[in-house]
């Protein structure tokens, strides 16, 4: 577990030729201070100077490349999460390291109030890979989600005549689109919401995969919706797989209510189900796209939204923008980071090698049909879903802190829930490797653990949204 111990602590811990910064602000020289560099001290120095937004996994990371992380002490680790899908193409992979460097030293920002010769090279081969005729540029995943949001908002004041300041979007229970307050004025999550009111408001929940349910609002409230904002497959909530036929659904639901379809494709997209976009599987084309993580290969933030002229020029000079969207270190980053994605045939990879992970995972369940209640997935996006009963009081977390014990990094999603979404260059070999390990912590860890473990029984244990009532 990530060390909780106090300042006095940690610096005692330190070297003592450490200088410390004396007052809230020095002036002074700067002082030749001994970082901490072994795992234990970052952690806990970063625990006393980082706001605990966080609850990491103990491990840190010190140089990567492809699937494998090495820690400070020289320890290997397979990386079965891949920052959240953000590494799709390994990390730090020549090519994109080649295209950063050399950007780098040419030029990276010009901010927009001037021109830079790579954006308009990434905004062309993003736009006909994907095939719309605009893209937005913007840097994390949430920056593009909020602006999906806004471009809804004004298309449908423009273009659909929605009355002022009435506009609705329309969102999916257990949803996750990032942590801005616009964002989050959509979230399920409690822990996401509480304390930070008020939220937005303009919005509406359904349940995720209910088309039935999704026509029902939009047959009430129709006329004011702007926008159906949804993941067309669930990351955050545990690599949820809509039923057949439902993206087909909200497609010719959105037309027939003439309501924009919008895709975020921030987790799901660029080759990680298997497909390039995970919408592909249905074959349906949203009205927009949001992508970010492995649009910057892992290196740098670079999200986008795509759209066609009708929705995007709905947006004029003055009324949105970012400083470092579309800046030119980032759109050479994203050119190489697709060109991966293209040369190394990622997609179908992903759709391959995640047949023979999930056929891995399958067998282990057949083992313990106890602890494994599904194994789920699309491409390299997979989850195994444990038995929490049975599991008592081990959880998720326990189970990926056993895991990185035998060198495999994965991150539990709710209490119950492994992710396993590793780099999509990772090999067989590899992934065999993270599925045995799953194996030995449950055959020779797990028993353990649930002896030694205190029956401690949560009380509150309820997760009822705040917002929509559900028990997510
Ligand atoms: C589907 C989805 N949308 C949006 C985001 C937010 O992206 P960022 O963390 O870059 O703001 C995430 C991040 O996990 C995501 O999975």
């Amino acid at each position: 577990m990530a060390s909780r111990r106090p300042l006095q602590s940690v610096l005692s811990s330190l070297s003592l030729n450490r200088v410390i910064w004396s007052g809230r602000r020095s002036f002074g020289a700067v002082p030749q201070a001994t970082l901490p560099s072994s795992s234990q001290e970052l952690i806990s120095f970063e625990y006393e100077h980082s706001a605990h937004n966080y609850h990491p996994i103990p491990v840190v990371f010190s140089q990567a490349r492809g699937s494998s992380i090495w820690d400070p002490e020289g320890n290997r680790y397979l990386d079965f999460l891949s920052a959240y899908s953000a590494v799709n193409q390994g990390h730090c992979h020549p090519k994109i390291m080649k295209a950063l460097q050399e950007q780098a030293e040419r030029l990276t920002l010009s901010s927009r109030a001037f021109y830079n010769d790579r954006f308009p090279l990434f905004a062309e081969y993003l736009t006909s890979m994907l095939g719309y005729d605009m893209v937005l540029p913007m840097n994390t995943g949430a920056e593009a989600v909020e602006t999906a949001l806004k471009l809804a908002r004004k298309w449908g004041y423009e273009k659909k005549k929605i009355p002022k300041n009435e506009a609705i979007i329309v969102s999916c229970c257990g949803c996750f689109h990032g942590r801005t307050l616009a964002v989050i004025s959509m979230s399920c999550d409690n822990d996401a919401t509480r304390g930070f009111g008020p939220l937005l408001p303009g919005h509406l929940k359904v349940d995720f995969g209910d088309a039935v349910g999704l026509e029902k609002i939009f047959e009430e409230y129709g006329d004011r919706i702007a926008g159906f904002l949804f993941e067309p497959i669930q990351g955050e909530a545990g690599v949820i797989i809509p039923p057949d036929g439902y993206l087909k659904s909200v497609r010719e639901l959105c037309s027939k209510y003439n309501i924009l379809m919008i895709a975020d494709e921030i987790q799901s997209g660029l080759a990680r189900s298997g497909k390039m976009l995970a919408c592909d599987w249905e074959e349906v084309r949203p009205d927009v796209v949001i992508l970010g993580k492995a649009l910057g290969g892992g290196v740098i933030p670079v999200s986008a939204v795509l759209a066609d002229k009708d929705v995007m020029l709905c947006i004029q000079p003055g009324e949105h923008g970012s400083t470092f969207g579309g800046n030119p270190l980032a759109s050479a980053v994203a050119v190489a980071s697709l060109d991966v994605i293209r040369d190394e045939r990622l997609a179908e990879r992903s759709a391959q090698m995640g047949q023979e992970l999930r056929n891995q995972l399958l067998q282990i369940q057949q083992q313990y049909p106890n602890y494994i209640k599904e194994v789920r997935g699309r491409g390299l996006f997979n989850a195994v879903e444990l038995n929490s009963k049975n599991l008592f009081p081990v959880s998720a977390y326990d189970i990926c802190l056993k895991l990185k014990e035998r060198g495999i990094l994965a991150k539990p999603t709710h209490d119950t829930i492994i992710r396993l979404t590793p780099p999509l260059s990772m090999s067989l070999e590899e992934l065999q490797e993270g599925s045995k390990a799953l194996s030995d912590v449950l055959e020779l860890d797990l028993p353990k653990m649930q002896m030694e473990k205190p029956k401690k029984i949560s009380l509150d244990a309820s997760n009822i949204c705040d917002r929509c009532g559900r028990d997510l």
